[in-house]
């Protein structure tokens, strides 16, 4: 038996306008995650339980658009093996489903880690072949993903990230003091290619007006990166109270949205904004230490689903080269 796990992920700054090039921050939510476990099967084929998603069937029964199912057969493409042994993979997650966590990337990077360790297949299991895949999955859930996802699931760090050609550009960074953060769910599910698609309709449709919003994301986001290397929380409050106007132009917020960004500014946050794709899902709030109950009542008085906290801080020193 094999398991391996991947984190749910959160978006600092940047969502969005990460699709056209501008950079964005993202950091992992380690506490939440996706879990796989592959276990030889007596029985013949392979079996895929996920009983949050719904999902028990064999590989062999599933849709071509099934995505469990594409994790499977992309690795054993990736590996050329022209067949896999009897498996039952188990897929079990505490991320909850589009609502702008990750947890689509989550199970995906589980998945691929779980099953290239049972086949042996140390290179496929390294960080960078399972981002790699996890992008191409990421395909079928977002159509146009711009790899933020997939790159903080499977190295779990903190990145600052620009998609661009011939490699994205993927820098991890110092935290100067830790960055208390609230997330809350609205508990209105959003899909993400849904939102993404409508934003690129309105970008085709006024490209002056959508780039300019772009460019202030872009702006802001190499910005917060300073503040969060200087340890000045108040600047970084205030850009994600400025990135969430911006994201209100797209309109991808949502009344929900904007109740709990509202309400966790009037109880003392230092800022707030939505995380993600947006029309549903998580927002997250900066607090203090001593402004942390405050906000989480006024969180839920406002109608949040849920709420926890998560401590952005410095990891490890690492290479620049290493991711
Ligand atoms: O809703 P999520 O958690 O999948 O985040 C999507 C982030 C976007 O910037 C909207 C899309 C992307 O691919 O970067």
């Amino acid at each position: 038996m094999t398991c391996a796990t991947a984190p749910g992920k959160i978006i600092l700054f940047g969502e969005h306008a990460v699709v056209y090039g501008r950079p964005a921050i993202a950091a992992p939510l380690s506490q939440l995650r996706a879990t796989a476990v592959v276990e030889d099967s007596p029985t013949p084929g392979i079996r895929l339980l996920a009983a949050d998603l719904g999902t028990n069937i064999l590989l062999d029964e599933a849709a071509p658009d099934d995505p469990v199912a594409a994790v499977v057969r992309q690795l054993q493409t990736a590996a050329h093996l022209p067949r896999l042994p009897d498996l039952t993979i188990t897929i079990t997650s505490q991320i909850p489903i589009a609502s702008g966590l990750g947890s689509g990337a989550a199970i995906t990077a589980a998945v691929i880690r779980a099953l290239a360790q049972h086949l042996c297949l140390a290179h496929l299991s390294s960080d960078d072949w399972v981002s790699n895949l996890t992008y191409e999955i990421e395909k079928i859930h977002h159509g146009t993903p711009s790899g933020i996802d997939n790159t903080v699931v499977a190295y779990e760090r903190p990145v600052y990230f620009v998609r661009q050609q011939p490699q994205n550009r993927i820098e991890p960074f110092a935290v100067a003091q830790p960055l208390r953060l609230l997330v809350a769910d609205t508990g209105q599910s959003s899909s993400t290619k849904a939102v993404v698609g409508d934003v690129r309709r309105q970008w085709q449709a006024d490209p002056a007006h959508f780039e300019a919003i772009f460019d202030g994301c872009g702006r802001i986001a190499r910005q917060a990166r300073q503040a969060i290397e200087t340890g000045d929380l108040t600047q970084v409050g205030q850009l994600m109270d400025e990135n969430h106007r911006l994201l209100q132009e797209m309109t991808v917020s949502s009344a929900a949205l904007d109740g709990l960004v509202l309400a966790a500014r009037a109880a003392g946050a230092l800022g707030a904004k939505l995380s993600g794709a947006g029309r549903g899902g998580n927002m997250i709030a900066l607090v203090t230490t001593a402004g942390e109950t405050a906000v989480t009542q006024s969180l839920y008085q406002a109608g949040a689903r849920a709420v926890f906290s998560t401590v952005l801080a410095s990891t490890s020193p690492i290479p620049d080269n290493e991711i």
